[in-house]
Parts: C-alpha cells; sequence; structure tokens
C-alpha cells in the first residue's frame, strides 16, 4: 500500500467515525426533555417557605384557618378536657353548684370574658387561639344549661 493510500483510508475511517457517532447519539435533546429538565431543576431549587408580608394575604390565610366547630365538639372535646373531672379547680361539668356563684358574680357576658381573657389555671380562649368569641360565648352558655342554668 502506498503511503497515500493509508492516508486515505484513514481519512475514510475518520469519516465513517463520525457518521457512526452521529447516528448512535442523539445529538441535542429535543425541546419536550429541556423543558422537562428545567421544570425538575426549577422544582428542586425553589424555596421550601414563602414569607407573606401583604397585610391583607394574611387575613385570608387566616379566616382559611378559622374552625367551624360546634359548642358541643368544642366543650366534648377541649373544655371537658378540664371541665369533667376538676382539673385545676375547674367547675365541674354539670355541677350546678360551682356555677351558681360564679355566674351570680360575673353574668354570663363576665364568664364568656373570663374564658376569652383567661381566668386562673385556664389560658386565654382555654388555650386554643383559632377558637372565635362567638364559638366560647356558645360554649360558655352550653356548659351553663349542662350545668342546669341555662336560659
Ligand atoms: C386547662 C384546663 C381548662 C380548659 C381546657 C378549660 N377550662 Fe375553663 N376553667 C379552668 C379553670 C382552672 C377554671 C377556674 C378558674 C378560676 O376561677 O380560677 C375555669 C373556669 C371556667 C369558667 C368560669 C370562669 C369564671 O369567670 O368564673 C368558664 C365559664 C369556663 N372555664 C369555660 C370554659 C370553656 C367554655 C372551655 C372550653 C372552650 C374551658 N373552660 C376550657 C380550666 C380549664
Amino acid at each position: 500500500m502506498t503511503f497515500l493510500g493509508v492516508l486515505g483510508f484513514l481519512v475514510a475511517l475518520t469519516i465513517f467515525i463520525i457518521v457512526v457517532s452521529g447516528m448512535i447519539t442523539s445529538g441535542e435533546p429535543s425541546d419536550e426533555v429541556v423543558a422537562l429538565q428545567n421544570a425538575n431543576i426549577t422544582e428542586r431549587i425553589a424555596p421550601v417557605g414563602q414569607v407573606v408580608t401583604d397585610p391583607s394575604m394574611l387575613k385570608v390565610a387566616a379566616a382559611s384557618e378559622e374552625d367551624d366547630r360546634s359548642a358541643e365538639e368544642i366543650v366534648g372535646g377541649l373544655c371537658a378536657g378540664c371541665h369533667t373531672g376538676g382539673v385545676l379547680g375547674a367547675p365541674k361539668s354539670g355541677d350546678k353548684a360551682a356555677w351558681q356563684p360564679r355566674l351570680n358574680e360575673r353574668g354570663v357576658d363576665g364568664l364568656i370574658a373570663s374564658v376569652v381573657n383567661g381566668r386562673g389555671q385556664m389560658a386565654a380562649k382555654a388555650g386554643d387561639p383559632s377558637l372565635s368569641e362567638d364559638q366560647i360565648a356558645a360554649s360558655v352558655k352550653l356548659m351553663l344549661k349542662n350545668a342546669g342554668l341555662g336560659q
């Protein structure tokens, strides 16, 4: 073989390898693949939380957390925790003698205010700030009714 022949063979081999490698690798990723990769990256580097500074947004967030528990559910759940057994000196549920003097002294509105603001060992809103004042008022009235002091 001549020197030119060898050279020609190597050039042909190089071109052949370039063509074959072009066939077996897909080259540039398609738009779909790029979009998917970008979406994945955006997801991975997304912030974990968001700080909301717009007051109107805060109101929306607070409103959506409002619960709609009925007085029965609140009294039977939260309030019963202390008032059923008289924990920490709480007036016992259904114990008219325990409730009567408190009612005489402060009236229904005064008792409601005691729960809203807290009294003695009972924290404000009985420790559940998500309760609305309406829910507390309804719960106090239900407790009074359960003690035979309903009106
Ligand atoms: C952590 C225990 C605890 C929970 C829970 C609790 N209470 Fe009380 N509650 C007390 C104690 C203790 C007192 C007595 C406070 C005092 O007069 O020193 C009390 C007193 C009261 C009084 C009388 C207040 C007054 O002015 O004499 C009312 C009314 C009342 N609770 C309603 C509720 C309602 C309604 C709930 C549920 C929403 C509730 N409590 C949940 C512990 C609790």
